[in-house]
């Protein structure tokens, strides 16, 4: 569910990386202090960890690299292929945030960088859910992504990125599933997770809920 945009990760896959590290002028904002990001969440990360939308496994590489397991989980197989070269050390499985293997382990943390924004509302909920049913007691959900304070400032990023020829950013940000900050906290509050939220660059916000008491 919510892989709709897969075709164009399989065309994407080769040249990610270069564009998280600032390749592309359109996005070098969005992924403004990436690795610095990346870090922050994986030394949050409790072990065991499952992963969604692995990619190239830049985050799955520092969680692995502090000796913490991760299963991995990525529809994209051209984006997996390349995830298995990097970081052999972690399990990466086809399937997505909704449709995953089964899990063999307890897990506590479930962590994922610029990924969940591909579920539309009513699936990032059921996605939620069913973590929240998944983890142990003192699990926590983890996530990097784009989401938009309010309205004036989705608008305010858009007209930004028109006004700077940022055409295909431009329409990302309207087309996409990136949540606002209100929307998405009272959905972890109803599924009774602990939430809170941090601003990391113009775009990124980490995100961190824990299964209340
Ligand atoms: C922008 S990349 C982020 C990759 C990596 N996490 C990072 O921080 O660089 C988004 C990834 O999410 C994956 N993806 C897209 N739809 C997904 C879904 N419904 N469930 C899980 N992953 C998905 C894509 O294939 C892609 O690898």
């Amino acid at each position: 569910m919510g892989i709709e945009f897969v075709d164009l990760f399989n065309q994407w896959a080769s040249s990610y990386d270069e564009t998280v590290g600032g390749s592309d002028p359109e996005y070098q904002e969005v992924f403004a202090g990436y690795d610095e990001m990346l870090q922050e969440l994986a030394n949050m990360a409790s072990s065991p960890v499952l992963e969604f939308g692995v990619g190239t496994a830049n985050l799955t590489k520092k969680i692995t690299a502090q000796n913490k397991v991760v299963i991995g989980v990525e529809p994209s197989e051209e984006m997996r292929k390349i995830a298995n070269v990097k970081c052999p050390e972690a399990a990466i499985y086809s399937g997505d945030f909704i449709n995953f293997p089964p899990l063999e382990m307890p897990i506590r943390s479930i962590v994922s960088s610029f990924a969940f924004h591909h579920l539309k509302d009513q699936e990032k909920r059921l996605a939620l859910k069913q973590y929240y049913d998944k983890l142990e007691a003192d699990g926590e959900v983890i996530f990097i992504d784009t989401l938009f304070k309010d309205e004036a400032y989705k608008q305010q990023l858009i007209q930004d990125a028109v006004q700077k020829g940022h055409l295909n950013l431009a329409q990302d940000l309207q087309e996409e599933f990136y949540p606002f900050l209100e929307d998405l906290e009272q959905m972890f509050l109803q599924l009774g997770y602990e939430v809170s939220f941090k601003q990391l660059n113009k775009f990124a916000w980490l995100i961190h809920a824990k299964k209340g008491e």
